[in-house]
C-alpha cells in the first residue's frame, strides 16, 4: 500500500496547531457562559430531509455539497452541511423551547461540504454555532450579534466588519422577488448562465453571484430594505437602534443575502480583509419559519455560525496563540537516573504539574537542548553526581538561577 493520505479536503488538526483550537474553543465556551448558553450536542449525521427541506433545494449545498448516503437500513442520511438545521430538529424532539422560555443553544464541530478546497475552505470543517429559539424580539438579534462581537474581541481579532441586512418575511418578500425577477429577466442575457437557471428558481441568489457582469446588473437592482412590511422596517430599525445602543460597529449593506434560504428579517456576516477569496468569517440570521417548516411548533429563531478554521488562519497570521508548555523538564544524564526520575515525575503530576522529559539517558548538552524546545519553566537534572549528593539542580529556564531538590525519597 502506497503511504496514507488523508480524504481530500479533509484536515488533520496537527499537535503544533491544536492549543490554538483549544483557545478557540474556550474563549467561545466563556462568552457562552457570560451570555448564558447552554451547550447542545446533536450527532453529525442526520436524516437527509432535515437539511434538503431546512436549507433549501436550490441552494448550493442541497443541490451539489451534501455528504449523502443510503445506510444498511434503507435509511437517506447526509453528514451535517451545517448544524442550524439539526438543532432546530433537536429542540422540536425534546420540546427544549417549552413553556415560554426560549432555548438559547450552542454547539462546536465538524461540519462537511463537497466543495472545492482552497485556503480557509475545506470539506470538513468547523463551526461555532450559536442559536436562541422561542423569541422574536430585536433585542435577541442585537444580543447575538454582541455575543458574535465579543467572541472575535475576545480573540483579539480585529480588522473584521460586521454586515447587516434585512430579508423581510413571507408577508414582503413575495413582491420583492417579483420586482427582482422582472428585473433581471429584461436583463437575461447579461446574466451568466448559472444566474439565468437562478432566475426562476431562486433569484436572490443572483444578488450573490461573483461573476463581474453579474454584479454590475446587481448594482442597478431592487434591493429587500425598500420592499419591507413595516413590522420588518420596525424590526430592523429596533436592531440598529439597540446595535447603537451598545457601540457596536456594523454596516448595513443592502445587497448581502445568504446561501441558505431558512433567513426571514435580520441577516448578517462577518467579514475580514485578510482571508482572500474565504472572506466571510461568520454568518447567520433569523429564521422564523424553519421551525415549522421542520413539522414543529411555530418558533421564532435565530442564529449564527463562525468558521473556526478561518479563525485560526486569522490566529496564526497574527503571531498564534502562546503554546502550553509543561512545568518541568525532567533531564536524565545517566541510566541508574532514569528510574529515580521515573518516581519523581508520577509525584509532580500527582501534584498537578505538568513534567516532560526522556527516559533514554543523554548528555547534559543534549537534554538541555530539548529542555528549551519543549518551552518547560524549569528543568530537573538527574544523573550520577546528584543520586551520590541526593540532591538534583533545577534549573530556572528564564531566568538560569539554579536550585537544589531533595531526592532522598525517590532513590
Ligand atoms: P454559513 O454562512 O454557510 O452559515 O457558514 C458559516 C461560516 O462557516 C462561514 O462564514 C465560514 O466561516 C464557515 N464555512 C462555511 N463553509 C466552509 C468551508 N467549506 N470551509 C471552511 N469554513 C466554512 C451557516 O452554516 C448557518 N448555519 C449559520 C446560521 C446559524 N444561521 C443561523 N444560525
Amino acid at each position: 500500500m502506497d503511504k496514507p493520505g488523508a480524504v481530500k479536503g479533509f484536515k488533520d488538526i496537527l499537535p503544533a496547531d491544536a492549543h490554538i483550537w483549544r483557545h478557540i474553543e474556550s474563549v467561545a465556551r466563556d462568552v457562552a457562559r457570560r451570555y448564558n448558553f447552554e451547550e447542545l450536542r446533536p450527532p453529525i449525521a442526520e436524516k437527509t430531509e432535515i437539511f434538503a427541506r431546512g436549507i433549501g433545494q436550490a441552494t448550493d449545498i442541497v443541490e451539489k455539497e451534501m455528504y449523502s448516503f443510503v445506510d444498511k437500513g434503507e435509511e437517506k442520511i447526509t453528514l451535517r452541511p451545517e448544524a442550524t438545521a439539526g438543532m432546530v430538529r433537536a429542540v422540536l424532539e425534546h420540546n427544549l423551547a417549552a413553556g415560554g422560555r426560549p432555548a438559547r443553544l450552542f454547539c462546536l464541530g465538524p461540519m462537511f461540504r463537497y466543495e472545492r478546497p482552497q485556503k480557509g475552505r475545506q470539506r470538513q470543517f468547523h463551526q461555532l454555532d450559536v442559536e436562541v429559539f422561542g423569541d422574536a424580539s430585536p433585542f435577541v438579534d442585537a444580543e447575538v450579534l454582541a455575543w458574535l462581537h465579543d467572541f472575535l474581541r475576545g480573540l483579539g481579532l480585529g480588522g473584521l466588519s460586521i454586515n447587516i441586512n434585512s430579508l423581510g418575511c413571507p408577508k414582503c418578500r413575495p413582491a420583492f422577488r417579483e420586482k427582482l425577477v422582472e428585473f433581471f429577466r429584461a436583463r437575461l442575457e447579461y446574466l451568466c448562465p448559472d444566474c439565468q437557471r437562478r432566475l426562476e428558481l431562486n433569484p436572490l441568489r443572483i444578488i450573490d453571484c461573483k461573476n463581474e457582469k453579474c454584479k454590475e446588473m446587481v448594482a442597478g437592482a431592487p434591493v429587500m430594505l425598500e420592499s419591507l412590511c413595516n413590522e420588518c422596517s420596525d424590526h430592523f430599525g429596533e436592531v440598529k437602534e439597540l446595535l447603537e445602543r451598545l457601540d457596536l460597529a456594523y454596516k448595513v449593506n443592502p445587497h448581502l443575502v445568504r446561501g441558505l434560504d431558512y433567513y426571514t428579517r435580520t441577516a448578517f456576516e462577518v467579514l475580514s480583509d485578510d482571508l482572500g477569496a474565504q472572506s466571510a468569517v461568520a454568518g447567520g440570521g433569523r429564521y422564523d419559519g424553519l421551525c415549522l417548516e421542520l413539522g414543529g411548533r411555530d418558533i421564532p429563531a435565530i442564529g449564527f455560525a463562525v468558521g473556526l478554521e478561518r479563525l485560526a488562519l486569522l490566529l496564526k497570521d497574527k503571531g498564534g496563540v502562546a503554546a502550553d508548555a509543561p512545568d518541568f523538564y525532567l533531564a536524565v544524564l545517566s541510566e541508574k537516573a532514569a528510574p529515580v526520575a521515573f518516581k519523581l515525575a508520577k509525584t509532580l503530576r500527582g501534584e498537578g504539574f505538568s513534567v516532560a522529559g526522556d527516559w533514554e539517558p543523554g548528555s547534559l548538552k543534549s537534554r538541555l537542548k530539548r529542555a528549551d524546545k519543549s518551552g518547560a519553566d524549569k528543568t530537573i537534572m538527574i544523573g550520577d553526581d546528584e543520586l551520590s549528593s541526593r540532591r538534583a539542580v533545577v534549573r530556572d529556564m528564564r531566568s538560569h538561577e539554579q536550585s537544589e531538590l531533595d531526592l532522598g525519597i525517590y532513590i
